[in-house]
């Protein structure tokens, strides 16, 4: 079983290059069905999620080729199927994503219920919501989600909470439709602009994205394009919150500083400094850390997706600090792992009340889902002693070449198959 060995103590120094955002991507590949024309891609995250997404659009018929590691073109003029059943997809959220895209285009879609990390409940009903704005009859049976119309026709949609998928979703199926949709209370994330842009050069005609009301004007059909993902916010978050953790000094390379500004005001806040020139924003952590009180909240702000990492520091932060999640009830699972590494935090529904301590010691430890996964490694980064991180598919689903990144920042990580492996990994770390 593969896991990560990790001998803490190092200060992470040096520059990362950030990848392609995960959340865009995964939309940005589905809409790609929506032309039959060929689409090329840059910036393309080489991770598991993308890369099961790609695989289920090659099952149904689309052309699928990476040129290189980051950069992939597809052709979707061969779909033969609007049923897309298969077993790993429904590990994935964003398979919902297909629903949207092939409903936009066909009329007609089945696509496996979405699984995805288990950090709450996940509802769907917002996405089904849209889908009946546009016309479609939507019903879910068998597992499958199912959505048909004999044309769909723009429609007015107010969206009960913010929800990144079912903006995302409602978007995509309504790009197609006759008319004009109009999408109230969306989502403003980054990567919701990102595939407003995409589906732009695609030939649609959306306008406000990046505010909470979206008007999609429908057009007849989309043509071939060359675009390139966004940099990913959280993976570069993730990194600066290392640095902050490790006493580092870490330049996060090819991002969109105003897209981590939530993030750099907290790193702030906390003791670091925090340097942001055009492309890249470095952190320097020198100075003890000091407690504050976070609540994620839809963008712009502070993601849920950087709620374990932010707790990994606050926990080793002077004071008291509360840290509430908004948007997914059971995402502090992780808190448990990281009381065996010493941590003081106690969970009392939604609100984590932590006392920070002022170090933390290697345990074995396993990654409950993505971000906990990550921010765990981070802990072990910081701890005194030898960690193990167990699970480590979870973190694969979201990080590019995760303990390669950390390695040539200075971190002791490896990934290791065997007791033989660690056991190694513990001579050669000392
Ligand atoms: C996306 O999930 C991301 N996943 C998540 O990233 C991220 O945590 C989340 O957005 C919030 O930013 C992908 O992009 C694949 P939502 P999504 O719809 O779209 C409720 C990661 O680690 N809701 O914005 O599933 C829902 O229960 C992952 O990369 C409804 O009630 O999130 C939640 O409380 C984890 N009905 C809130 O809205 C619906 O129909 C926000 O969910 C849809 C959502």
């Amino acid at each position: 079983m593969e896991q990560y060995a990790i001998k803490g103590g190092n200060p992470l120094v040096g520059d990362v290059e950030i990848g392609g955002a995960k959340n865009a991507a995964l939309p940005i590949l589905a809409a790609t069905i929506m032309t039959d024309e060929t689409v090329y891609i840059e910036n393309m995250p080489d991770v598991w999620d993308t890369n099961v997404l790609l695989s289920a659009m090659q099952n149904i018929g689309v052309m699928v080729k990476r040129t290189d590691r980051h950069k992939v073109t597809l052709n979707a003029g061969n779909v033969n199927s609007m049923i897309v059943e298969e077993e790993p997809l429904k590990k994935i959220r964003a398979s919902y994503y297909l629903l949207g895209a092939i409903l936009g285009k066909y009329k007609h879609a089945e696509v496996v219920l979405p699984g995805g990390c288990d950090i709450g409940f996940r509802a769907i009903d917002q996405h089904i919501k849209g889908f009946r704005a546009l016309g479609a009859t939507v019903s879910i049976e068998h597992g499958l989600i199912k959505a048909k119309a004999e044309k769909l026709r723009g429609g007015h949609v107010y969206m009960d909470c913010v929800s990144v998928g079912a903006t995302i979703n409602v978007m995509m199926a309504a790009t197609l439709a006759d008319g004009l949709t109009i999408i109230e209370n969306s989502a403003k994330e980054p990567h919701v602009v990102d595939v407003a842009n995409f589906l732009n050069s695609m030939g649609a005609n959306i306008k406000g994205a990046g505010t909470d009301v979206i008007r999609v004007r429908g057009v007849q059909k989309l043509h071939g394009t060359e675009y390139a993902v966004i940099p990913d916010q959280i993976e570069a978050g993730t990194f600066m919150f290392a640095a902050a953790v490790t006493k580092g000094d870490v330049t996060v390379k090819n991002v969109i500083p105003k897209h981590l500004e939530s993030v750099t005001a907290k790193l702030l806040e906390i003791g670091c400094e925090v340097e942001e020139l055009d492309d890249c924003i470095r952190v320097v952590s020198s100075k003890p850390l000091i407690h504050t009180h976070v609540k994620t909240l839809p963008y712009p702000g502070f993601p849920t997706d950087m709620q374990p990492q932010i707790t990994v520091a606050l926990a080793l932060s002077k004071g008291t600090s509360i840290v509430t999640e908004t948007i997914f009830e059971n995402r502090f699972k992780y808190v448990d792992e990281l009381t065996r590494m010493g941590a003081s935090i106690k969970v009392e529904g939604t609100t984590a009340i932590i006392d920070g301590v002022e170090r933390y010691t290697g345990a074995s430890i396993s990654a409950p889902d993505l971000r906990a996964g990550s921010a765990l490694v981070v802990a072990a980064l910081a701890a005194e002693g030898t960690s193990t991180v167990d699970d480590i598919k979870y973190i694969q689903r979201g990080y590019e070449d995760f303990h390669l990144k950390l390695q040539s920042l200075g971190a002791q990580i490896e990934l290791v198959q065997t007791e033989k492996d660690f056991q190694k990994f513990k001579l050669k770390t000392g």
